[in-house]
């Protein structure tokens, strides 16, 4: 297997994102880090540079939903790093509404940010991957995406299906090349997106469940269940129950 030396990371200013850098960080790997709160990028590579002195980092502020600024910034860590062997899709927002509570406005900010400005950044990889023959694309879905949810998850998980078929299609698109595509489908694991809901099963801290997530990504399947115990027989069950059982558990 390839290994992937330059890495780009979009929303890197917490919990996954700067869980992931950590992980990568340890293993040698140059990263690029983007994010809108700057102050937390600067702040993650002064602490890259304290453990890992050897490994590039490049920050930028970058808020996603700003499309026209993404390839840009892409195109100017190319250039910093000498070449992006392997992006990874990973902001989101998890905020979202019961749909006809008339709280439309929430739900859009969700689509935009997990959907259309992954899209964007999807389109913006690929571009960069093919003018320089290869790479690996990974994109952050969610184990919500392999069912319709109800109430706050209805909208979210909807974006996260959404991401992990556009995903599919781009892999589909590039199948024998130089460019792979990954899906990571996260279960619970404790970052800010969860704070202030109730107590999820099965949650994991943030530094076991990014070293999972790293490990996964480092395999470049085309899609893996994270940490995959307990989550792949969860996401088989949540496929492929009657929704009556299933909103029992929800
Ligand atoms: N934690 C879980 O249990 C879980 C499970 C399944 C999937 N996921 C997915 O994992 C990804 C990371 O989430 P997390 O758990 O690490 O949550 P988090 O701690 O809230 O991190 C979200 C990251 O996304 C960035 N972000 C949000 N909106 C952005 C925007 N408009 N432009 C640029 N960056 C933006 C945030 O940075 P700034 O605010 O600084 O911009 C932050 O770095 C998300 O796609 C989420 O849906 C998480």
């Amino acid at each position: 297997m390839t290994e992937r030396q330059r890495i780009l990371i979009t929303g890197a200013s917490s919990g996954l994102g700067r869980g992931m850098a950590l992980e990568f960080a340890a293993r040698g790997r140059d990263l690029a880090l983007c994010a809108r709160r700057l102050d937390r990028l600067e702040a993650l590579r002064a602490e890259i540079a304290r453990r890992y002195p050897m490994v590039r980092v490049a920050i930028r502020a970058l808020d996603v939903t700003d499309y026209a600024r993404i390839a840009p910034v892409f195109r100017e860590f190319d250039a910093e790093l000498g070449g992006l062997d392997r992006i990874i899709v990973n902001a989101g927002i998890g905020r979202g509404e019961p749909v006809g509570s008339g709280r439309f406005a929430e739900n859009l900010a969700t689509v935009t940010t997990n959907f259309v400005a992954a899209l964007a950044q999807c389109e913006a990889a690929i571009e960069l991957f093919k003018s320089r023959g290869g790479g690996h694309l990974v994109t952050i879905s969610s184990v919500a995406s392999v069912r319709g949810l109800p109430r706050a998850q209805t909208v979210y998980a909807a974006t996260k299906a959404a991401l992990t078929s556009l995903s599919e299609g781009i892999r589909a698109d590039h199948w024998g090349s130089g460019i792979r595509v990954s899906t990571i489908l996260p279960g619970y694991i404790d970052t800010e997106i969860l704070s202030g809901s109730r107590q999820r099963p099965f949650i994991v801290d943030a530094e076991t469940g990014c070293r999972a997530m790293v490990r996964a990504i480092e395999r470049e399947r085309a899609t893996a269940f994270v940490p995959g115990w307990p989550w792949t027989p969860i996401a088989f069950l949540m496929r492929h129950v009657p929704l009556g059982l299933l909103l029992r558990f929800l």
